[in-house]
């Protein structure tokens, strides 16, 4: 949801801000924008497009500018073009802004404003001409920022250069917003990779901080607080960790890393799962919410609680308010998000005050992972591909041992923990490719793909057709499999493809529903440990007992990549999407 990265220091800025916004693609790619400081006035290079296309029009690689703040877009108002690009300037060019968040009293705002010219159609520019107000009152540039700040409603981080002074400013109010402390200078980003190749000491913004970064050093002050408390963190994470090395795409790096990730939730991460147990009251009721896969890991999560006789019940964090109604504070909401700053969660988090809350979340410093009681940390590392892939399964395991560790029942899932942390490895062999690739080759054309399964294989369905829609661009429809016959069945013809997901238990009955399909002329996928006289292709899954829905769901990731590529997208950064979701 658009990624903001801002320098001021005596080094060369402009290699740094490149590097960094690129790394920040991820947050929105419909256009790059960037301002610099050119000999005492501002310069903008900006329009609709990728980073390396915008740049390869408008080259900076020849520039030298000590303090920039750079930005790439995913838009919320106003056309994809250049005008709407970010930054936006004021009425004389000199104070630029760009930002990540909405301005909810816009009409408001712009109406205090009619003197002032404005050329786009974003929310954006008002902050520009607010600044402008106020420094043309007589105001310094620091507390115009302070001013036009508290004036915006709704969630609003910006970064601003100026040619009235040598500062970069850095305002969070919502979306993140972290400090690099490197020796040449300070960095204002998104978030702390787009940096980490020069510095891995960080100050994690609070909201209504106000930073202002100097050449030499910088200055945090907050709005509603007055003694800001900002320690400076120790990054463990490396630069490599979060690089793409050698693959082509992060979504293929990451998947593959999904082996040794199960391994160190084995070996290092069941204490912290026990310990968020211990704060579960198991006769009450646990909700569980998510957005996007992470409300399709948190439907795992209530599964696995009511399969061990706890009350649970997954709720789309859209949902939170009105079901708050039925919360009592003995019960328990299970938080899920890899970023810990979709906004449709963190909106709803006031209307569940005085419940206990656990955050499953996979970004330090982040929003909710400082708003909840607990916070369970996923420890899957960045994911940099839009399409969650091992925060996911993070997720799906980890809120699976939480159910059996809350029922008391963990003597019952270690053994088959165990067992994936051996099995998953087996997934990765050269005949699941092959399988995968002649799969991948008749989804390639589909407009249409069906997904089936039931209980846990059924979940597994969700998400698996969730990622064929992000990266593929293919429509797919999940299903109970027993639920086909009461209508889907109806679209059979021989050119409908359905992908059956058969882990053993659930086996025998979707076994009725894919003959029911067969004979109606429908093609079988199947996902299964074992083959079925059904399938007409049959991509062999790993046996992990009650894990085994995790082994399948990695195959129809990489299915899912498979036909990406094949249709020539970037499975990185599809069309429309955002990694993080930071508005309503
Ligand atoms: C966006 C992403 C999805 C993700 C969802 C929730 O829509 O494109 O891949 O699942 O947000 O994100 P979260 O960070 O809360 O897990």
């Amino acid at each position: 949801m658009c990624g903001i990265i801002g320098y001021n220091g005596t080094d060369n800025a402009i290699p740094y801000l490149v590097d960094g916004i690129e790394n920040l693609e991820y947050r929105g790619y419909d256009s790059f924008g960037c301002a610099f400081d050119s000999s005492g006035k501002i310069a903008i290079k900006k329009d609709a497009g990728r980073v390396k296309d915008v740049l390869s029009k408008y080259p900076i690689d020849q520039v030298y500018s000590n303090r920039g703040i750079f930005h790439t877009r995913w838009a919320t108002h106003g056309a994809v073009n250049r005008v709407n690009a970010h930054p936006l300037t004021d009425c004389t060019g000199e104070i630029a802004v760009v930002h990540n968040g909405i301005i909810e009293n816009l009409d408001e705002l712009k109406a205090m404003l009619k003197n002032h010219k404005f050329v786009s159609d974003t929310d954006t520019e008002v902050i520009s001409h607010l600044i402008e107000e106020e420094v043309s009152k007589g105001s310094s540039m620091e507390s115009a920022v302070k001013s036009t700040t508290a004036k915006l409603v709704g969630s609003s981080s910006f970064a601003v250069l100026s040619s009235r002074d040598n500062s970069v400013y850095a305002v969070k109010k919502g979306a993140p917003l972290v400090l690099g402390l490197a020796k040449s200078g300070t960095f204002v980003s998104s978030d702390v990779p787009s940096f980490l190749k020069y510095t891995n000491k960080v100050v994690f913004l609070h909201d209504g901080d106000v930073a202002v970064l100097k050449k030499n050093g910088y200055k945090i002050t907050n709005l509603y607080r007055k003694e800001p408390n900002h320690s400076v963190t120790m990054v463990k994470l490396s630069y490599e960790e979060v690089d793409k090395g050698r693959y082509h795409h992060y979504m293929i790096k990451e998947i593959l890393e999904q082996p040794a990730l199960i391994k160190k939730l084995l070996d290092s991460g069941l204490p912290d799962i026990k310990k968020a147990a211990g704060l579960i009251n198991p006769s009450a009721t646990v909700y569980l919410t998510g957005s996007g896969s992470s409300f399709y890991a948190a439907t795992v999560g209530a599964y696995m609680m009511v399969k061990n006789g706890i009350k649970a019940m997954a709720i789309q964090s859209q949902d939170i308010p009105l079901y708050r109604r039925l919360m009592s504070n003995k019960d328990t909401i299970i938080i899920v998000s890899q970023s810990g700053e979709t906004a449709d969660l963190i909106n709803s988090l006031d209307s569940i005050s005085g419940i206990k809350k656990i955050g499953l979340v996979n970004t330090k410093g982040s929003t909710l992972a400082n708003s909840v009681d607990y916070w369970l940390d996923m420890s899957a590392g960045q994911e940099r591909g839009v399409a969650a892939t091992k925060t996911f399964t993070t997720s799906a395991i980890m809120l699976t041992l939480l159910a059996y560790y809350t029922a008391g029942k963990e003597k019952d899932i270690l053994p088959d923990l165990r067992l994936l942390s051996l099995n998953v490895y087996n997934i990765f062999v050269p005949s699941l490719y092959a399988a995968v690739d002649k799969v991948a080759a008749k989804l390639k054309n589909k407009e249409n793909v069906f997904f089936i399964g039931r209980g846990i294989d059924y979940l597994s369905a969700l998400e698996a057709s969730l990622k064929l829609k992000e990266v593929a661009y293919i429509h797919a429809e999940a299903l109970d499999a027993a639920m086909f016959k009461h209508g889907p069945l109806a679209l059979v013809d021989r050119d409908l493809y359905v992908v059956s997901f058969m882990t053993k238990k659930n086996g025998p009955s979707t076994s009725n529903n894919i003959d029911e399909i067969k004979s109606r002329s429908g093609k079988i996928i199947g996902i299964s440990e074992e083959n079925d006289r059904a399938f007409d292709f049959f991509i062999r899954s790993q046996p992990a007992g009650a894990f085994s829905f995790i082994t399948q769901i990695i195959i129809s990731q990489l299915l899912a990549y498979k036909v990406s590529v094949l249709k020539k997208i970037d499975p990185d950064h599809p069309r429309n999407l955002a990694k993080s979701v930071t508005v309503k």
